[in-house]
């Protein structure tokens, strides 16, 4: 998109300079405005036209039978879909006795510009009216990043060239009607009017809907206030029905004259609490707004965001795009966690209903990396969901005839959602992935007091499941058969390398925090013998490797296979799970994303930089990157092996997957995941940073087209600034006591006062490996 005409490169803002129908929905996704607990999509003010409309409330979600042609043990039976709530943002406008509707008339100027730095989205046209009246609207809109229930608008309109009257209603809509799927599985599950009414009240300036979900038995709870400021004789009045609450406003204007509606709205959910309970929560939430006015609530967002900036801000001279790219993906990414409090983040965040509004492991493995070193209480709040839903777990273990716990592959509030077991429950990784969130968490900050009370527990029941189910063959190597990996076009395969070291980092991880937190072991009935297992599973664990090759295998027996018929796969026959039955994929040696690629990545003390390179220069050309996860992790083995260029690349890709709409459904909500990734690609790959038993490596290094890459870092009570050059590095301590870590394989010391400098060995050169054809990474 950012391709197209009307949206600017600028390194803090997203600016579209003029209304653009043809690409709406995707904008809306775009200029999502959300805290993680809120979500509101970029919908037009006036809520038409729209692509997708979109309100979201994280957790609040509606269950649907889940029909199978052949029923199996242990599938799941009901789905979840996520839900678009009471819709608070919409304020429509009639002038001089016709709708402000920019498909009709002529819209003479229309600016949208999503600002990263005061965290808000503002909009200013001007609009002729098929009778020939004129008007300047503009409209500032903001999600509170410091009160997780508000959310605000101020609507302003002028009169222009002549005297207009003008009626604003600014409303409170429940189950608005959706467009229909075009039955991409990557979309969600329609459901007509989800919301059945409980409440309505309107009075003064202002409105509450109150509403529950039908099968869920979630209750929803909207309310709005309003302060107007306009011409004498402005009048107001307010009114609610079942699935609507309205406030309208009369106003004359004189040119140049104005009517002001600024609007705060308040979300409260809850599936337990009673009908005037939440009308009091939203209305209280509603007092709290009040109190700090819109002035208020502008600066405590930008004073929010100053500070996260501070924390996590990434600097990129050489390639305007990727800056503007890299600010846009961190501001989204801490939008999708910031405020989302012991709930999911799912894999859109909240700005769309795609995937149905699911979270998978893309949250522990791509997500929480980013808010680890930037905004950590965020990644405390994530995983405590997790733990949340231990029970859960256990009990989807048990059904399975396993130890432990299994975690959901797909979720909104816990239970399994996937339906298609052989990419959904047979990816046991995600447990794996949920550790490795724990441990590097607990790495990052020091937080004890997180590892005793969630920590050890979901190290303990995921080595748990590992232990069960995995076995140690007649020499006693430990294999874990049947499984699937990250690469969804191999699947029910035996030792994935990825899970397996996964898995290893997850049983001695749990061993070694028993031996640290004793009495939380003895709580959980670990005993030694069950943890010297936990170790002897670890140590004794499977790693295939094709010696003739000298290749890691992604599983046992991978590189056997017959390669995907690349030369006749034309190219619009991608992504190829929508074209190719999966019995063929899963047979051949074809890859959608990364995975054993992401496996160096992840447990890279297992590859030395050899191995990485043969393994990237075997996997690269299988690899066809049809999920968004895989460009970020290609970026930053590329990287690794010192194919800046194709890294380079592959960052672009991540960083422009929404931005440039590359995967054709941005529409449906942003990949967070990927704008995640736009972070890895720069800081793992470019910065070559890697966690290093407890503390950190870098082995930094720049592609030719970029100039400078600094970024900021959280790590233990410190702030670390590193910046790159083409022939040196330099790294400042700005905060924190001494940090010791290493820089191309020699430890270094930063003090507060004591920054180091160091050069930047060169790249070793190599081959590089080509991708499938028609694969190249975008712009590459
Ligand atoms: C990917 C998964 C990912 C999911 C949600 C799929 O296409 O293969 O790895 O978790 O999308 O982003």
């Amino acid at each position: 998109m950012i391709t197209h005409r009307s949206y600017t490169v600028e390194p803090w803002a997203v600016r579209e300079t003029a209304l653009n129908l043809d690409v709406l929905a995707q904008s809306e996704s775009v200029f999502a405005l959300s805290n993680g607990h809120v979500g509101w999509r970029g919908n037009l003010d006036e809520g038409e036209p729209h692509g997708l409309p979109g309100s979201y409330l994280n957790g609040v979600h509606e269950v649907h039978p889940l029909p199978y042609a052949e029923a199996g043990y242990g599938y799941p039976e009901s789905g979840q879909t996520v839900i678009n709530v009471t819709n608070g943002k919409i304020l429509r406008l009639l002038v001089d006795d016709e709708p402000f509707d920019l498909r009709y008339g002529r819209l003479v100027a229309h600016e949208r510009v999503l600002d990263l730095r005061r965290g808000v989205l503002e909009r200013t046209c001007e609009w002729t009216s098929p009778a020939g009246s004129t008007v300047r609207v503009r409209s500032t809109r903001l999600v509170s990043l410091t009160q997780r229930a508000v959310a605000a608008v101020a609507y302003e309109v002028e009169a222009v060239g002549s005297r207009s009257r003008v009626v604003i209603q600014s409303e409170l809509v429940a189950n608005e009607q959706l467009p229909g799927s075009d039955g991409d599985p990557r979309a969600a599950v329609a459901l007509e009017s989800p919301l059945e009414q409980e409440d309505a009240f309107a009075a003064g300036s202002r409105l509450r809907l109150v509403h529950r979900t039908r099968r869920s038995g979630l209750r929803v709870a909207v309310a709005a206030d309003h302060t107007v400021t306009g011409p004498e004789r402005t009048t107001t009045r307010s009114e609610s029905d079942r699935d609507v609450a309205r406030l309208t406003v009369t106003s004359v204007l004189e040119p140049g004259q104005t009517l002001r509606v600024e609007k705060l709205v308040a979300h409260g959910w809850s599936g337990t609490r009673s009908l005037p309970a939440m009308a009091d929560q939203v209305d209280a939430a509603l007092a709290a707004a009040a109190h700090d006015g819109w002035q208020g609530l502008l600066d405590d967002q930008r004073a929010h965001l100053d500070d996260f900036w501070a924390r996590a801000d990434v600097e990129v001279d050489g390639d305007e795009e990727i800056q503007q790219a890299v600010r846009f993906a961190l501001f989204h990414v801490l939008q999708a966690g910031a405020r989302a409090e012991q709930r999911a983040i799912p894999a859109k965040g909240l700005t769309g209903s795609g995937y149905d509004g699911h979270a998978f492991w893309d949250t522990e493995m791509f997500v929480l990396p980013v808010l680890t070193h930037t905004a950590p209480g965020a990644v405390a709040e994530a995983l405590r969901w997790r733990y949340n839903t231990l029970d859960e777990a256990r009990e989807r273990a048990a059904q399975l005839g396993l130890g432990g716990a299994a975690f959901p592959w797909r979720t909104i509030a816990g239970p399994e959602g996937s339906a298609y077991w052989p990419a959904g429950t047979a990816a046991f990784h995600v447990n794996a992935d949920i550790a490795d969130a724990v441990v590097r968490y607990v790495e990052a900050t020091g937080d004890t007091a997180f590892e005793r009370e969630v920590g050890v527990e979901l190290l303990v029941e995921t080595a748990r499941l590992w232990r069960s189910l995995g076995h140690h063959d007649h020499r006693g190597v430990f294999h874990i058969d049947g499984v699937t990996g990250p690469d969804e076009y191999s699947a029910v395969a035996d030792d994935n390398t990825y899970t397996n070291l996964m898995a290893r980092a997850n049983l001695l991880a749990a061993a070694d925090a028993v031996e640290r937190h004793p009495r939380r072991a003895e709580q959980l009935g670990v005993d030694e013998e069950e943890s010297a297992a936990w170790r002897d599973a670890a140590e004794a664990m499977f790693l295939p490797y094709n010696h003739e090759l000298g290749v890691h295998e992604q599983h046992a027996g991978f590189t056997r296979y017959q390669r995907w018929d690349f030369a006749g796969t034309r190219p619009d026959q991608y992504p190829l799970l929508l074209n190719f039955p999966y019995f063929d994929l899963y047979r051949k040696q074809v890859v959608k994303q990364a995975d054993l690629v992401l496996a160096m990545y992840t447990c890279g003390a297992h590859f030395d930089d050899e191995q990485v390179a043969r393994n990237f220069a075997y996997y690269e050309p299988l690899t066809v990157r049809d999920s968004s996860l895989s460009a970020c992790c290609q970026a930053v083995i590329a990287a690794q092996a010192g194919h800046l260029r194709l890294a380079y690349h592959y960052t672009a890709e991540a960083a422009l997957m929404d931005l440039a709409d590359l995967e054709h459904n941005t529409r449906d909500g942003l990949h967070i995941a990927s704008l995640a990734g736009t972070w890895m690609a720069l800081v793992a790959g470019f910065g070559g940073m890697r966690r290093d038993g407890g503390g950190l490596r870098f082995a930094p290094r720049l592609p030719e087209r970029l100039r400078r890459l600094a970024f900021n870092l959280q790590f233990r009570d410190r702030r670390l600034r590193v910046e790159i050059h083409a022939d040196k590095a330099s790294y400042t301590l700005l905060a924190g006591p001494p940090l010791t870590f290493d820089h191309h394989g020699e430890p270094v010391t930063v003090g507060t006062d004591d920054p180091a400098v160091r050069a930047i060995p060169r790249a070793p050169i190599r081959p590089t490996p080509a991708q499938p054809p028609h694969r190249a990474p975008h712009g590459g």
